[in-house]
């Protein structure tokens, strides 16, 4: 994407927040994943040491990230790009100005969980320097009541 623009945020307007809804919706629903509503970003959003990323580009949002950090530790709770942006580095960038403003804070690590059959987001995450930190067996159920492990990864910052 050429004009990719990135807008960090700890408070978004509703109109905003039902456009990360459906890239959430959208992104999550090409993996067989259910997508978060508008009132459930905003919530996590609302949190203490909350804040998102926003990549905007070719006039829309197109992809963000939810961050939320305590104590110097960080958590990745979702990252989602709208399917028609795959692989045009949108992921990557919101990882990067996420990472930026957690090191300019003093955070020292970065986590996240990430289930198991998550091809696309183990390879952005391994790609990015993230290494594996644990396994939580059969953590997640899926919607036909199925058990997936979820894997820990973590980035070391700073
Ligand atoms: C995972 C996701 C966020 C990646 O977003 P993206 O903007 O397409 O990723 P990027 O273009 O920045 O990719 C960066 C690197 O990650 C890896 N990667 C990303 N998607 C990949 C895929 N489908 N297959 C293999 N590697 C992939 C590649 O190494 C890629 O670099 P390259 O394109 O130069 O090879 C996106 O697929 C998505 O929204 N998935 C659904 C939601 C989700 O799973 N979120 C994470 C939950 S924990």
């Amino acid at each position: 994407m050429t004009d990719l623009s990135l807008e960090l945020l700890e408070e978004a307007p509703e109109r905003l927040l039902e456009q990360l809804a459906a890239i959430h919706r959208n992104a999550f629903e090409a993996i067989g994943q259910q997508g978060w509503s508008a009132s459930q970003i905003g919530s996590t959003l609302r949190h203490e040491g909350g804040f998102a990323v926003v990549a905007h580009g070719e006039g829309q949002a197109r992809g963000f990230i939810l961050i939320r950090v305590a104590a110097g530790e960080a958590e990745l709770i979702t990252v989602a790009v709208h399917p028609s942006a795959h692989r045009s580095g949108v992921a990557r960038a919101l990882v990067a100005a996420a990472r930026m403003r957690l090191e300019a804070e003093g955070a020292e690590t970065l986590f996240l969980e990430v289930r198991s059959d998550n091809v696309p987001a183990i390879a952005l995450y391994e790609k990015l320097g993230f290494s594996r930190a644990g396994l939580r067996a059969g953590y997640y159920k899926t919607t036909a009541g199925e058990r997936i492990d979820a894997l820990m990864y973590q980035l070391d910052l700073g």
